[in-house]
């Protein structure tokens, strides 16, 4: 691993969930990240991709990152990570990205009781299971900034690719971080949601070129976002700028639902 002498907010690792998907938000995130001068750890299912992605942008930009394989609903395996990242040669961690999470297109009725569980689990549980892992390290390094992923779907209801349990979970994240952010505040460290509307990544899988354009003609802009406006947003709201800046919810959906 590299080190590079940076300055300010660059002396300090983010960590991001969710980056091994290629043209997903988290890889977008961590790669802005590590291009403002942040070291990265890359928490994602997929350890090779997260290792693969965190060598990627260790030679791209000289910062140090690292990746690990980790299931955020494993609360176990979330917190050795954040061991491993105390232990590791990454500077202390600055700020956290709770970005990964899946969608749920089954109608309501159709919910049993496992797909219920495991939408609410990665999409909520997940992050408040990383949260709590990695915030004792950012209150003894004296400098925090958590960013949690939430939807559109919170906000207006859910769409076609997030029916009611996602909904439900990412309108918990909201809940999660206001109230994060009220007790956080004393101590200086920011909490705050983002809510994208549709983006260009590969979430919605094996959807068609129709329903996507679909999709994107729906929205005032006439596009989705890019996985780089989103991850652009997040690091922002990391940076020393945004310290004043606690409990939102920051919409980024071009149009597509304005509160
Ligand atoms: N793409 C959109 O239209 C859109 C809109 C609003 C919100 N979001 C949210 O943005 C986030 C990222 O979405 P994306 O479009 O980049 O998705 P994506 O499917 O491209 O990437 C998700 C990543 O999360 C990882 N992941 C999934 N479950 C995990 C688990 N249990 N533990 C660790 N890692 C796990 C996957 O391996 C993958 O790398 C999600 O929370 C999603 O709900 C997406």
């Amino acid at each position: 691993m590299t080190h590079h002498e940076p300055t300010g907010t660059r002396t300090r690792t983010a960590v991001v969930t969710g980056g091994a998907s290629p043209r997903s938000i988290g890889r977008a995130t961590a790669t802005r990240f590590a291009r403002d001068g942040w070291a990265v750890a890359i928490l994602d299912l997929d350890g090779e991709g997260a290792g693969g992605l965190a060598q990627e942008l260790a030679a791209e930009f000289g910062v140090p990152a690292a990746g690990y394989g980790v299931d955020i609903t494993d609360s176990a395996a979330v917190n050795e990570a954040a061991a491993r990242v105390a232990a590791s040669e990454l500077p202390p961690v600055g700020a956290l990205a709770n970005i990964a999470g899946i969608p749920s297109p089954v109608p309501f009725l159709e919910v049993d009781d496992a797909l219920w569980d495991t939408i609410i689990s990665v999409n909520l549980t997940g992050t408040f299971y990383v949260t709590r892992a990695f915030l004792s390290a950012m209150l003894e390094g004296g400098y925090g900034r958590v960013v949690n992923m939430s939807s559109v779907s919170a906000q207006q209801g859910g769409g076609v690719f997030s029916k009611t349990p996602y909904s439900a979970a990412k309108a918990g994240v909201l809940g999660l971080t206001r109230s994060l952010a009220r007790e956080m505040a004393p101590e200086g460290i920011t909490v705050n949601a983002i809510a994208p509307g549709a983006a260009d990544t590969n979430i919605r899988g094996a959807s068609t070129e129709e329903s996507e354009a679909a999709l994107s003609a729906s929205i005032p802009m006439g596009r989705q976002a890019t996985a780089e406006e989103i991850g652009a947003l997040v690091v922002w709201l990391c940076g020393q700028d945004a310290g004043y800046i606690t409990g939102t919810t920051q919409s980024i959906n071009g149009g597509a639902y304005i509160s």
